[in-house]
């Protein structure tokens, strides 16, 4: 399993202690920046990171900014991403168990690296349950390449 990671400024301190922690866990992961924590735009960190991703060299992301909100907005901008912003282990837990979201997304200044790291683990070792949920995510793709028929 490759991971894609991303951070601006805000989200910079929490991509190094998750990089600490996969390779703790053994997960490879690709680093798409920032390599400071000097204050850097974080619409192109998502789009890099992302497109690795739908790109199909990388199989997840988990992407971070000060509150997380940021660049899960930009990251669902990018075609084939479902990107969810949480800050709760449920939350982390279900958006694969219900939404196969592809891409996490944390908070540096939310939450601290303790619960951000449950978070990761369960983000990354919960499979998608299919069935019921598999429509519901076909059609949040059909909204995306304009095709839903609400
Ligand atoms: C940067 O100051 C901050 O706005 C950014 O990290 C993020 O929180 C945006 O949503």
């Amino acid at each position: 399993m490759m991971i894609a990671l991303g951070a601006d400024h805000g989200g910079f301190y929490l991509k190094e202690e998750i990089k600490k922690h996969l390779e703790e866990r053994g997960i490879e992961y690709k680093d798409f920046g920032t390599y400071s924590p000097e204050s850097i735009d974080y619409a192109a960190i998502a789009y890099r990171t992302c497109n690795s991703v739908v790109g199909g060299e990388c199989e997840k992301a988990i992407l971070c900014c000060g509150t997380g909100i940021g660049i899960s907005m930009a990251a669902n901008k990018v075609k084939g991403i479902r990107a969810a912003c949480c800050s709760d282990y449920f939350s982390a837990k279900f958006t694969r168990l219900h939404n196969d979201a592809n891409a996490l997304c944390l908070g540096g200044r939310v939450v601290g690296a303790g619960l951000a790291l449950e978070m990761v683990d369960v983000f990354l070792d919960t499979e998608f349950e299919g069935g019921r949920h598999q429509r519901r995510v076909d059609q949040i793709m059909a909204i995306q390449d304009g095709i839903f028929e609400g």
